[in-house]
């Protein structure tokens, strides 16, 4: 017989499996927006339901509850699962720090609120200068998602989005789920400082580099 830890590890990556499922479905055509959606909220919030039977999980909401952001780590996070293949994380983003616009090229990531509330903003490339040193993004869509509320980002590259905390701090879990073996790097896309160019804000510069896991 399993123990209980087995078996929450074996009804995750039976979740896994499914998104990676309907992630193709919807990508051919097989299944609609609303259809998807529905689908991947329900794997997220039983991915919740399964992670809440352990006790260390708990407490880590606890953390994500009452973390403050600051400049060495401005971020909470902590992986609870994960493979080759896959990793599941918690995350604690305080309102006081906006995860910059950034891709995840060969990820898909299933982001899921489970308290608080976050403005989660996609972007498009409008124009581009030095070579390519400097971009400007318009905003194309934004979303408030609220307690219960589950978002897919495909695992194109520049499918460009940020995420901001409302109101207090929120708690997240995110599921990645790696589409090749070898990852291609993130892009982040940060606000030019005022006199860096004219018209600032809307141009970002580019860096290639891993802020945190999960995001
Ligand atoms: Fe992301």
């Amino acid at each position: 017989m399993l123990c209980l830890e087995h078996q929450g590890i074996r009804n995750r990556r039976a979740m896994v499996l499914e998104l990676n499922d309907d992630v193709d479905l919807y990508r051919s055509g097989d299944l609609c927006l609303d259809e998807f959606t529905g689908k991947t909220t329900s794997i997220a919030r039983a991915l919740e339901r399964s992670l809440t039977l352990l006790p260390a999980f708990n407490e880590a909401c606890d953390t994500a509850r009452s973390f403050v952001t600051s400049a060495t780590q401005p971020l909470y996070s902590r992986q609870f699962d994960g493979c080759r293949h896959y990793s599941i994380s918690l995350l604690g983003i305080h309102p006081e720090f906006r995860i910059p616009v950034h891709d995840h090229p060969s990820t898909v990531s299933l982001f899921h609120v489970i308290e608080g509330r976050v403005q989660a903003t996609h972007y498009d490339i409008v124009d581009q200068s030095g070579q390519n040193a400097f971009i400007q993004l318009a905003s194309c869509s934004g979303k408030v998602l609220e307690n219960g509320d589950a978002v897919v980002t495909m695992p194109d590259i520049e499918n460009l989005h940020s995420l901001q905390a409302l109101d207090r701090n929120a708690v997240c879990l995110t599921l990645q789920l790696y589409t090749r073996q070898e990852r291609e790097p993130r892009s982040w896309y940060f606000p030019l400082a005022s006199g860096q160019r004219s018209n600032t804000a809307l141009w970002y510069r580019i860096q290639d580099k891993e802020i945190c896991n999960g995001i």
